[in-house]
């Protein structure tokens, strides 16, 4: 690639020389003004095919969405564009070199959506798009339909106008949601046509419009199903309750053991490898004012429960964590029934942070139950995903074009925030493709993602669009 990485090109003193195209770049805001009615219709028929990659019989509707998309693509100004099998959901690719020697922009999205269970909590349906209070509301108005769309409406912009200064690429996926088991092997198969210098994603969120943030890392995930069986049948729990160990119980009492009440991990070993920040490191991440009172109001939680020794930032950015996402076993319905269940279970998840390794922690965790689980009981540990954590320097090259377009358009520099959420072949990105990530993303943690009446305030969805342009100009702006 003809890129002058030793031409080390500071946007923050831009040179004369730029100011002729940043006057031409100036009509992105009519271009977004005048388009869109339309961008939000195209959105919208994407938003209204349920692509919910969880559920297994959903192949119709998956392919209707890679399809779609795959058409957006071309409507949009990719010279081609395709949907491929992979082993599980497809792939959609697209792509627009404009010249060979310029550098390439991989951009990453998904298409597949959560599922929008519990139904009857949406005040509008889930796949019946709407705009209410200046918001769009629907699964995917967020997470990612509607920020992969803000890159796909950018990337149109640039074309119709012949601004591009570089190649695009496309790569959305449809199995983001259930952790990308395919799309490692797809790039290690693909690596040729995936070839890029910077793979740019908007699947995250900013603090507010009023303070910009870019995201500088991301969790892992270590996720696992905890089934602990006794008897081979539920029982009486007066003819046997006393004398047969009750599943329900033990799992209960393993998983009290998990953590301490200042939120401390307690399996050995969980913590070895977990980078601690220098304090310079900390206090750039906690320079953001973030509201903790209203992160609070926001989900009416009296208080919040942060891990002894760290802020409410650090907590979510730059810690591990264990928490049950469900549990079950015995008898739940109406009424009363005096069982003992026959086994008991739950979904046990631990978001991880540099270096912790996804593998590892399930060993450790495994290594643990044995010693624990009694044997009055058998335990079954399935892994459900697994991911890495990834971090980006806030000093890149990449970073410094992503924070320039972020400070042109919100009329404030971004600072970086490490977030608490994961995308795990981000990580599996730099292993196979050597290529860093920018998280350029434009979502609120009011938009609701994954739960009922998710929802993309407009606005965060035209600024987005004319960040993401500018992305490109400050990317290769000479
Ligand atoms: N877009 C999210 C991840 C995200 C959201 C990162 C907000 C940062 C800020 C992504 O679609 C997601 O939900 N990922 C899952 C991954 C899991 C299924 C392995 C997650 O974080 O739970
Ligand atoms: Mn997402
Ligand atoms: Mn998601």
């Amino acid at each position: 690639m003809n890129f002058k990485n030793d031409v080390y090109r500071n946007v923050f003193k831009m040179p004369a020389v730029l100011y002729f195209r940043k006057k031409q770049m100036d009509n992105i805001k009519k271009y977004i003004e005048q388009n869109k009615e339309r961008f939000l219709n195209e959105l919208f028929n994407l938003l209204r095919i349920p692509s919910v990659s969880a559920q297994k019989d959903n192949k119709e509707t998956m392919y209707r969405a890679a399809t779609n998309v795959k058409d957006v693509f071309i409507s949009s100004g990719c010279a081609q564009a395709r949907v491929m099998d992979t082993e599980g959901w497809p792939v959609v690719y697209g792509e627009k070199i404009i010249n060979p020697e310029l550098p390439t922009v991989l951009v990453y999205g998904h298409y597949d959506v959560q599922p929008p269970e519990p139904l009857e909590e949406w005040t509008s349906h889930p796949f019946k798009p709407v705009i209410r209070d200046d918001k769009i509301y629907g699964r995917g108005a967020d997470d990612d339909k509607g920020q992969l769309f803000m890159q796909i409406k950018a990337f149109e912009y640039m074309v119709k106008d012949n601004k591009l200064p570089c190649n695009v690429k496309f790569l959305v996926e449809g199995e983001e949601e259930i952790s990308s088991p395919s799309l490692k092997k797809f790039c290690i198969e693909n690596k040729k046509m995936l070839e890029a210098d910077v793979i740019l994603v908007s699947d995250t969120t900013m603090l507010s419009l009023a303070e910009p943030t870019i995201t500088t890392g991301l969790r892992g995930i270590a996720y696992f199903e905890l089934t602990i069986t006794g008897p081979n049948r539920d029982l009486h729990s007066g003819l046997y309750g006393g004398v047969v160990n009750n599943p329900a119980n033990v799992l209960a009492t393993i998983i009290a053991s998990l953590k301490d009440a200042d939120g401390c991990i307690l399996i050995p070993g969980f913590y070895d490898n977990v980078v601690e920040l220098s304090e310079e490191e900390r206090e750039l991440l906690n320079r953001v004012s973030f509201n903790e009172v209203q992160f609070a109001n926001n989900i009416k939680v009296k208080k919040l429960h942060v891990e002894r020794g760290y802020t409410v930032l650090e907590g979510i950015g730059i810690r591990p964590t264990l928490d049950v996402n469900g549990i079950w076993g015995g008898y739940t319905g109406q009424g009363a029934k005096t069982i003992m269940p026959s086994r008991a279970s739950a979904k046990i998840s631990m978001r991880l942070v540099p270096n912790q390794d996804p593998e590892k922690i399930k060993n450790i965790f495994n290594s643990y139950l044995q010693k624990v689980v009694p044997d009055s009981v058998t335990y079954q540990l399935t892994p459900l995903h697994g991911g890495n954590p990834y971090v980006i320097s806030y000093d890149t090259r990449e970073m410094r074009s992503a924070v320039a377009a972020i400070e042109k358009v919100f009329g404030k520099r971004p600072l970086p925030v490490r977030s608490g959420g994961s995308i795990p072949v981000v990580a599996d990105f730099e292993e196979v493709l050597g290529i860093k990530t920018v998280l350029m993303g434009f979502g609120l943690d009011t938009d609701a993602i994954h739960s009922p009446n998710e929802n993309f305030p407009l606005q965060n969805f035209y600024k987005g669009i004319e960040s993401i342009a500018w992305f490109y100009y400050y990317y290769n702006a000479d």
